[in-house]
């Protein structure tokens, strides 16, 4: 059966994912971190309470914790389901079955939902949306994309991704985007021509494999940066 969702979901992934999807270092913590399309991850969150900051953008930011938490909600048993019906496109070590898969997303959108609030008035959760971001020149290290870009390549058009690639790199020195699959588990379409693109404009362009896999196959980044 081939996945496919109508929407972009709310769906978030904890800290430790985080660190393993993007290979981020003690050091490469320490930087100033954009998440873009974050929403009910708990990075942001965690990162937090050991006292660093990130700041993450999403459309869904717009919303109140109670109609976030709807949202996770309606969307748990559509991915549920889903990822039931397709249990072969993904690797069942670290996550047991579809009922673990639910209980540990749970816990971080849970922590997420917690922090929400202060995040917000402390600026770590803003409103945007790619392609525009409202943030100055370089005022970042590294900007983040998982699962959002490539992943969504369906309803994403090539056009939108370099759009939002231009943008992420107009203000952070550093992009990285996790996985290169789509929503089917197929390398995206669009993953050769981005790569050869941002190559000839000179920037350092690298696939950089993780330890991290959860869908068959997407145990690589891709890492586009202003210099080496
Ligand atoms: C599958 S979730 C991934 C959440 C998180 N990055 C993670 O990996 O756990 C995709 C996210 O992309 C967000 N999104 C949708 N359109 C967006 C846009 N134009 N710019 C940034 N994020 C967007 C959705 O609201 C949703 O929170």
């Amino acid at each position: 059966m081939s996945l496919k969702y109508e929407s972009i979901v709310p769906w978030g992934r904890s800290f430790d994912e985080y660190v393993e999807m993007f290979k981020l270092t003690e050091s490469e913590l320490e930087k100033e971190i954009l998440g873009c399309g974050d929403g009910p991850a708990s990075f942001n969150s965690t990162m937090k309470k050991k006292g660093r900051t990130v700041v993450s953008i999403d459309p869904i930011y717009q919303l109140s914790k109670e109609e976030i938490e709807k949202r996770i909600d309606e969307t748990y048993k559509e991915v549920m389901d889903r990822t039931s019906k397709n249990m072969d496109k993904f690797i069942w070590t670290n996550i047991k079955d579809v009922e673990h898969l639910g209980e540990i997303r749970m816990a971080a959108m849970k922590e997420f939902l917690q922090d929400y609030d202060v995040g917000k008035i402390e600026n770590r959760y803003a409103f945007a949306q790619l392609p525009i971001l409202p943030f100055k020149d370089n005022q970042f290290d590294i900007a983040l994309s998982s699962h959002f870009l490539f992943l969504y390549s369906d309803n994403l058009s090539f056009e939108f991704h370099k759009k939002a690639i231009n943008e992420m790199l107009r203000v952070s020195k550093e992009v990285r985007i996790f996985p290169l699959l789509d929503i089917n588990g197929a390398r995206s379409a669009y993953v050769y021509d981005i790569m050869k693109l941002y190559s000839d404009y000179g920037y350092y362009v690298q696939e950089v494999y993780v330890d991290y896999e959860f869908q068959k196959g997407g145990n690589s980044m891709l890492k586009i940066g202003k210099s080496r």
